[in-house]
């Protein structure tokens, strides 16, 4: 079987297309929404009505551009959750109509799955099992992947996602709007032992990312009442500091995961895996704990149908396809 599919990622603010022919990505199309930098985040109402410009000349794009004329197509897939409702609507009722209109199967898939299985895009590939840090803008979890249908969340976020703690903190430091990319550019010219922030304390695999942005909130404030300047002043420094606490509690989590599973062969996922101390860190595991890192591509780290595809790939060799009145789901588990 050598499938031609078409995917399409709406779940936040990119939409996106990408043609997946025989397990290859052929492209990956991405129009981001800039449309939410003033409002320092996503607007749910102005997502989907920038998904519904976009999805046309989109899709359009991608068949083109991979020299796939439509009925050429096997399967429309789609992101079916996690998500934002309005978002989600936007991609599920056009790969609806358009695989109807086709007369070819849906594929409805999880994000989340997604994410970890965009490392079966290119070499090298993980080998089963392997953990899975997942880290975006909406999660923050330990997965354990036994396949790339079999996977098990074993650690999870009980409150914020680190993607939010970074943006939050930017946005408590006046940085543009997501802030993760610039606190990880700052960071790389301060000092992250200069300040000091308490770490939390989750029992088992678990995480807490709510205490760490009040304790930045309050030290802030403290700061700056005694000196205006200072975040000016310090702000490589200030970065510095918070990216490594964020940094040392996931790795704190996932070297536990490891040594209670005995697995090591880790991977990361999720557009924090794009952040550059993450990476390090996970680099210099190599030689402290002997584990085989697998870090994506930055285009395929952040949100993209190219991922989708690939999972709808899996998703079709197992003949797993959808009806048509399939529904998104915004809490979308695994
Ligand atoms: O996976 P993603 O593109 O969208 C979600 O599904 O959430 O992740 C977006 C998140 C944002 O919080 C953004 O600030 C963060 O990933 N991010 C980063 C970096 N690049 C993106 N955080 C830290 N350092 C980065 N270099
Ligand atoms: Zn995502």
């Amino acid at each position: 079987m050598s499938p031609t599919i078409l995917a399409i990622e709406s779940s936040c603010d990119e939409t996106s297309a990408a043609v997946i022919r025989n397990g290859k990505i052929l492209n990956n199309i991405i129009a981001t929404q800039s449309v939410h930098q003033r409002y320092g985040g996503v607007v749910p109402e102005l997502a989907s009505r920038a998904h519904q410009k976009h999805i046309v000349p989109v899709v359009d794009q991608a068949l083109k551009e991979a020299g796939i004329d439509k009925h050429q197509l096997d399967a429309v897939a789609f992101t079916q959750g996690p998500g934002l409702l309005g978002a989600l609507l936007v991609g599920s009722s056009f790969a609806k109509a358009m695989a109807w209109g086709l007369g070819v199967p849906l594929i409805a898939v999880n994000h989340m799955q997604a994410h970890i299985l965009a490392h079966f895009i290119e070499d090298p590939k993980p080998v089963f099992p392997f953990l899975c840090l997942t880290v975006s803008g909406g999660h923050t979890q330990i997965v354990l992947v036994e396949s790339p249908m079999h996977m098990q969340v074993i650690g999870e976020t009980q409150d914020d996602a680190v993607g939010e703690a970074f943006d939050k903190a930017a946005k408590m430091l006046e940085l543009p709007y997501p802030g993760g990319p610039f606190i990880d550019k700052l960071a790389q010219k301060g000092n992250p032992e200069a300040f000091r922030f308490p770490l939390s304390e989750m029992p088992g695999l678990n995480y807490s990312f709510s205490g760490i942005k009040t304790a930045i909130l309050y030290f802030l404030r403290d700061q700056t009442k005694t000196d205006p300047t200072f975040v000016e002043n310090n702000i490589n420094d200030i970065c510095a500091s918070i990216q490594h606490t964020l940094i040392h509690m996931l790795l704190q989590k996932l070297k536990k995961a490891a040594k209670q599973t005995g697995i090591k062969q880790i991977a990361i996922a999720g557009g924090v895996a794009a952040n550059s101390g993450l990476r390090q860190a996970l680099e210099n595991q190599r030689t402290e704990l002997g584990w085989e890192v697998y870090i994506p591509k930055f285009e395929y780290c952040t949100d993209n149908a190219a991922m989708i595809a690939m999972t709808a790939h899996f998703k079709y060799l197992e003949k797993d396809f959808s009806s048509m009145d399939v529904a998104p789901m915004p809490r979308m588990k695994f």
